[in-house]
C-alpha cells in the first residue's frame, strides 16, 4: 500500500480475528518503528509486548474491561523509560539528571513517536490497532503487571491483530479548525460552532447508535455530543481521579523530583 493509502485508511479496529501475529511481521513492524525520532536520540522508551493469555487476563479489568484486550492477540504497551539510560550513565561516573518531570515528558514523546510509527507499519501489514487510554489512566496497576521497575511508566497502548471488522473511517475537524498560519488566530464563537458543526451530528448519531449508550445518553438527559463528552464519558471526576493516580505513579517512580 502506498504511505498516504495507509495513513488515509486508518481506522481504530476493536474486534480480531484470532490468528496469531507471525514473529517476522511483528519483529518487522517493531524495526519499523524505533526509526521514529526521539529527544537526543536517547530512546527513552520500552515497548512490552504482551501475548500470554493469562497475562492479557490480568490486565482486562484495568484497562477496563475492553474485549479487545483479550480478542486480540498481541497488546503493545509502550512505556516512557529513564531506568535503562540512568543505569546507563551510572555505569559511565555521568551525572543523573534524568529523576524529574521534565524526564517524564521526553520520555513519554519518545514512547508516543514510536507508538504511531509501530501502528501505521503495522497497518500497513494489513493489520489493525486500536489504542487504549486505560494504558495511562491506570498506568499503576499496568506497570505493577507488567513488572516495571523504578523510572518506568506505561503511556500509550494498543491491541493489535489481524481485523475482524471493517468500520467506516471516522470523521475529523475541517483543516481550518485544526492549522493555524504563523500564529494562533484565536475563534469567534461562529467559528467554534462551524468547526464542530458536523462532528456534533455525527458523532451524536455513532454513540446513539449503540444500544447500550442509547440507553444512557436517553437516561441522564444529556442534549448534545459536547455533554456527552463531559457529563457521561470524561467526568471531573474520573479525570481528576486518573490525575491522581498518574501523579502518584510518577512520584513512587521517581519521576518528581523538581526541586
Ligand atoms: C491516546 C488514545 C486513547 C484511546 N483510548 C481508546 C480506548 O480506551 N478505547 C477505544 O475503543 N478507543 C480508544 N481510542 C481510539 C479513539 O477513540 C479513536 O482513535 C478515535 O475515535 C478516532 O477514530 P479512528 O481511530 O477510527 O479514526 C484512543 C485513541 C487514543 C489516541
Amino acid at each position: 500500500m502506498n504511505f498516504f493509502d495507509v495513513i488515509n485508511n486508518h481506522r481504530s479496529i476493536r474486534r480480531y480475528k484470532s490468528d496469531p501475529v507471525p514473529d517476522d511481521v511483528l519483529h518487522e513492524i517493531l524495526e519499523a518503528g524505533v526509526r521514529a525520532s526521539s529527544s537526543g536520540n536517547m530512546q527513552t522508551y520500552s515497548i512490552i509486548v504482551t501475548r500470554d493469555a493469562a497475562l492479557r487476563q490480568q490486565l482486562y479489568e484495568p484497562h477496563m474491561e475492553q474485549s479487545m484486550v483479550l480478542d486480540a492477540p498481541v497488546l503493545l504497551t509502550f512505556c516512557a523509560d529513564f531506568h535503562r539510560m540512568r543505569r546507563w550513565l551510572h555505569l559511565s561516573d555521568a551525572p543523573d539528571n534524568f529523576d524529574n518531570f521534565m524526564s517524564f515528558m521526553i520520555a513519554a514523546i519518545d514512547a508516543t513517536l514510536v507508538s504511531e510509527n509501530v501502528a501505521l507499519a503495522a497497518e500497513a501489514k494489513g493489520l489493525g490497532i486500536c489504542y487504549m487510554g486505560s494504558t495511562l489512566a491506570n498506568c499503576d496497576q499496568i506497570g505493577r503487571i507488567l513488572k516495571l521497575p523504578q523510572n518506568v511508566v506505561p503511556v500509550v497502548g494498543f491491541s493489535l491483530g489481524y481485523p475482524d471488522e471493517d468500520p467506516a473511517r471516522r470523521d475529523r475537524l475541517p483543516m481550518s479548525g485544526l492549522v493555524h498560519q504563523e500564529t494562533y488566530q484565536d475563534y469567534c464563537d461562529d467559528a467554534i460552532r462551524e468547526i464542530y458543526h458536523e462532528r456534533e451530528t455525527k458523532g451524536w448519531n455513532r454513540y446513539m447508535s449503540y444500544p447500550e449508550l442509547r440507553q444512557r445518553i436517553e437516561g441522564s438527559g444529556v442534549e448534545n455530543l459536547a455533554q456527552i463528552y463531559t457529563v457521561l464519558k470524561y467526568t471531573k471526576d474520573s479525570h481528576r481521579e486518573f490525575a491522581q493516580t498518574v501523579l502518584n505513579y510518577l512520584q513512587d517512580q521517581d519521576f518528581m523530583n523538581n526541586e
